[in-house]
């Protein structure tokens, strides 16, 4: 093929692939999008980027910072919250995707001046925290197993309460009081039958 007609042929290939311009693709970081959510029984409507994570839409432009942002990966648990009644990590989230959900965050379970939930005074009762910054998380996580047991009436399960105490990672407590806590808001005994103190004690350190 001489110079001249491999000049051609490309000419007309690229002829024959051009393209108007097409606007800004939805996902493009900085495009902007109207959600309406339900967040903790209120109705919002918000702009948001394309690239807002909902743990920063949650904290920064709606103030509720009892979702704690840890490993902001998926792996820590911390930002756990629910949406339409699941438990999510909400660091794996954009903002832009909860338009038309419901959100649940800590800050819903009990206002200002209310009693606490029956699973944060569980988690008081059982002292299942210590500096607090995991605790919202599991909160959230056991929450979400005791509507489901109330709702089907069948019993958390000892593989339920276990993947809730797995749920997220305590770096204070050892776990043992958190799955204390977990049992009493479940219903179930408090002290896992035929299992001794340092048994457990034992168990919960090797899967920290
Ligand atoms: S901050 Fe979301 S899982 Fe750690
Ligand atoms: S109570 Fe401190 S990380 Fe769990």
């Amino acid at each position: 093929m001489t110079e001249n007609a491999t000049t051609r042929k490309a000419t007309t290939q690229n002829a024959g692939t051009q393209h108007e311009p097409l606007g800004p693709p939805r996902a493009e970081p900085t495009a902007r999008h109207t959600i309406s959510v339900e967040v903790n029984g209120e109705a919002v409507t918000a702009e948001v980027e394309s690239r807002l994570l909902l743990t920063d839409f949650l904290r920064h432009r709606l103030r509720l910072t009892g979702t704690h942002v840890g490993c902001e990966q998926g792996a820590c648990g911390a930002c756990t919250i629910q949406l339409d009644g699941q438990p999510v990590r909400s660091c794996l989230m954009l903002a832009a995707q909860v338009d038309g959900r419901s959100i649940r965050t800590i800050e819903g379970l009990a206002a200002p001046g209310e009693d606490l939930s029956p699973v944060q005074q569980a988690f008081a009762d059982q002292h299942g925290l210590q500096c607090g910054f995991c605790t919202p998380g599991f909160v959230m996580s056991v929450t979400s197993l005791r509507e489901q047991v109330e709702a089907t009436g069948a019993a958390a399960t000892e593989a339920e309460i276990q993947d809730c105490v797995d749920s997220s990672y305590c770096r204070c407590t050892g776990y043992v009081n958190i799955r204390k806590a977990a049992r009493q808001a479940l219903g179930v005994p408090v002290e896992v039958a035929g299992t001794s103190q340092s048994e457990a004690d034992e168990s919960e350190g090797a899967g920290a």
